[in-house]
């Protein structure tokens, strides 16, 4: 198995101010794995996500963080993107003139170059879609302006099957979802694994795990992993809360 991602004794503060919020982070996920992590509000999980893709709001201040066995802690965000590692926010921007297809496929030829035609990758999204039960001039909006909120977890859920990334962290993809989008959502992330994406899922809730294979799950507590294992653990989590860590 080929380690993708490994974060060792990660500790980060926000730049503004120093104030530490990653307090010792360690995690290993490999290819094709799928790790949750479930944590209390406030305790540092979107951090961590902002943190590995590069965010400058932050600053590392011990550890590291490898991503095919290479640091990248000193990369700007573009580069780490450009390395394949894509993160969907707990809450997305709206982004006023920029169509949407044109974002996407302009984005996707960054990544992989531009051997496919503009209307070959529109029919690649128009079919994709087709999927997600959205209307039909979903592609054609501005960059989720004036979308809902499911459609904003939608179109999250969209850039990070066409954009094929090697890791995608999905920061609270569920929350707010009805139960016919977090089904949408779910196969969703389910394609998207299948082409061996590795996945890191933040959520408070174990009902989207039910719909996947969770190879292992991560109980995090002020800015840290502190009880790690299969999904017996999400199912403890909601039956007693966060109380298991100290049993
Ligand atoms: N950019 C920021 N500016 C100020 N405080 C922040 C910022 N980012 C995170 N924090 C603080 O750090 C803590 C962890 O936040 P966050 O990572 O969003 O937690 P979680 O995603 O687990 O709910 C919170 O107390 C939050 O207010
Ligand atoms: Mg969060």
């Amino acid at each position: 198995m080929n380690k993708l991602l490994q974060i060792r004794d990660l500790h980060a503060s926000l730049a503004e101010d120093g104030t530490e919020i990653l307090k010792g982070v360690n995690l290993e996920i490999n290819t094709n794995e799928l790790h949750a992590i479930m944590g209390p509000n406030g305790s540092g999980k979107s951090t961590l996500a902002n943190v590995i893709m590069g965010n400058p709001k932050y600053k590392i201040t011990k550890g590291n963080i490898l991503f095919e066995e290479e640091s990248i802690v000193n990369l700007s965000p573009n580069e780490r993107a450009m390395k394949g590692i894509f993160m969907t926010f707990q809450n997305p921007f709206e982004i006023e003139g920029i169509k949407f297809s044109s974002f996407l496929i302009t984005a996707y030829r960054k990544l992989h170059g531009d051997q496919d035609t503009f209307s070959q990758l529109n029919n690649i999204l128009k079919e994709r879609i087709q999927r997600l039960n959205v209307s039909n001039d979903f592609l054609d909006r501005f960059l989720n302006v004036g979308f809902s909120g499911g459609e904003k977890k939608k179109s999250e859920i969209l850039q990070a099957y066409f954009l094929k990334p090697k890791l995608l962290i999905l920061d609270e993809i569920d929350s707010g979802l009805d139960v016919d989008a977090l089904r949408i959502v779910a196969n969703q992330i389910m394609e998207i694994r299948k082409r061996g994406t590795s996945v890191l899922i933040i959520t408070h809730y174990k009902r989207i795990l039910d719909y996947l294979d969770v190879d292992n799950v991560h109980v995090y507590i002020d800015g840290k992993i502190v009880k790690s294992g299969g999904i017996e653990i999400a199912n403890a989590v909601e039956e007693k809360g966060y109380a298991i860590v100290k049993e």
